[in-house]
């Protein structure tokens, strides 16, 4: 009796893991399409596909970064300028694209182009922080993908989009959270619709890597501004210890957490487009398996201790 269902167990667990290997055939012919391909999970990303054999067509923010990449790679690999921020960018991006391919299909696309922090308390922002960090993280990718859809419709290719751990759990104010909630949304609701085309969307969500977004000195300098900026009263209602206590903690947080080795994310999205079947979601790093996801399973008031228990507090 438990010998069968021992035996049944290590039967689905084989059947599981063959089926998660399963690979889609002729990679040679596939076109992908990667955004913000500078630094960072993209350009990792980037090498790898190519050196599978496929065809990569990388967006970059800039010359510098395009010519870098296009040195590291194969004759395959092409590149165009795109700042996903910049809708006239985006159209002419989208239209190199279809001159591209022509009569060929589109058979991915990877929305990784995004900016990084600035965190920071959300009294402390303006309207136009948050419209930064949206447009280039939440409304950029929608754009994109609403003008490359018709080619992965007709492929029945892959979308992946990446999220983060934050995501799932807000972690600190300011827009970075909110437009990663934003991309979960959208994720979600267009993996439903586009399921009846034979097109599958996946999420990555990443933990804390150190990648070009997160640099820690931009970081500080980010937020170092932000704080001279703010508003008198705020200032003195924070106090200048809350200031240096939150910084201190963004710090410690990355060190502690980050992970140097991108390779579980860029591992996730290879999976993504490259699997017979594709999973909707991956977390990437041991701190989103072993801390983020656990997280967003808590009850708020668990979750918001362990979250504000290192918080500074405030001088007046
Ligand atoms: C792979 O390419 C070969 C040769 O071009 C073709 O015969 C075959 O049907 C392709 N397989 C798939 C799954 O597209
Ligand atoms: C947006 O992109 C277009 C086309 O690439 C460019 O001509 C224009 O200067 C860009 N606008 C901004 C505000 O960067
Ligand atoms: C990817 O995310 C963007 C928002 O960032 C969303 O507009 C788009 O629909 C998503 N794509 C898929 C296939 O889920």
């Amino acid at each position: 009796m438990w010998l069968s269902l021992l035996a049944l167990l290590l039967f689905i667990f084989l059947y599981k893991w063959y089926r998660q290997n399963l690979k889609i055939e002729n990679l040679s012919d596939k076109y992908v399409l990667v955004t913000g391909c500078d630094s960072g999970f993209g350009n990792q990303l980037a090498k790898n596909l190519d050196k599978l054999g496929m065809r990569v067509l990388a967006t970059c923010l800039t010359e510098q970064g395009a010519e870098n990449l296009k040195k590291e790679t194969s004759s395959r690999l092409q590149t165009v300028i795109l700042d996903i921020a910049n809708s006239t960018s985006v159209q002419s991006a989208a239209k190199w694209v279809f001159d591209v391919l022509g009569e060929r299909d589109l058979w991915g696309l990877v929305n990784n182009a995004g900016t990084g922090m600035p965190g920071a308390p959300n009294e402390w922002l303006s309207r136009e922080d948050f419209a930064r960090v949206l447009n280039v993280n939440l409304l950029g990718p929608i754009d994109v993908t609403l003008r490359l859809l018709p080619l992965i419709r007709k492929s029945k290719g892959r979308i992946v989009n990446v999220s983060s751990i934050v995501g799932r759990v807000t972690i600190c104010g300011g827009g970075y959270c909110i437009s990663k909630f934003g991309v979960e949304a959208f994720s979600d609701s267009l993996r439903r619709e586009m399921k009846p085309f034979g097109v599958q969307v996946s999420i990555i969500e990443p933990g804390y890597f150190y990648t070009g977004l997160n640099n820690m000195q931009f970081m500080k300098d980010v937020l170092r501004t932000i704080w001279k900026n703010v508003h008198p009263e705020v200032r003195y209602s924070y106090g200048q210890k809350y200031f240096e206590h939150y910084v201190h903690d963004l710090e410690s947080t990355f060190i502690s957490l980050a992970n140097t080795d991108l390779t579980p994310v860029t591992d996730c999205m290879e999976h993504a487009l490259t699997a017979v079947y594709p999973k909707t979601r991956y977390s990437a790093g041991w701190d989103a398996k072993l801390f983020f996801i656990p997280l967003s399973y808590v009850p708020t008031a668990l979750a918001d201790y362990l979250l504000t228990r290192t918080a500074p507090t405030p001088a007046h």
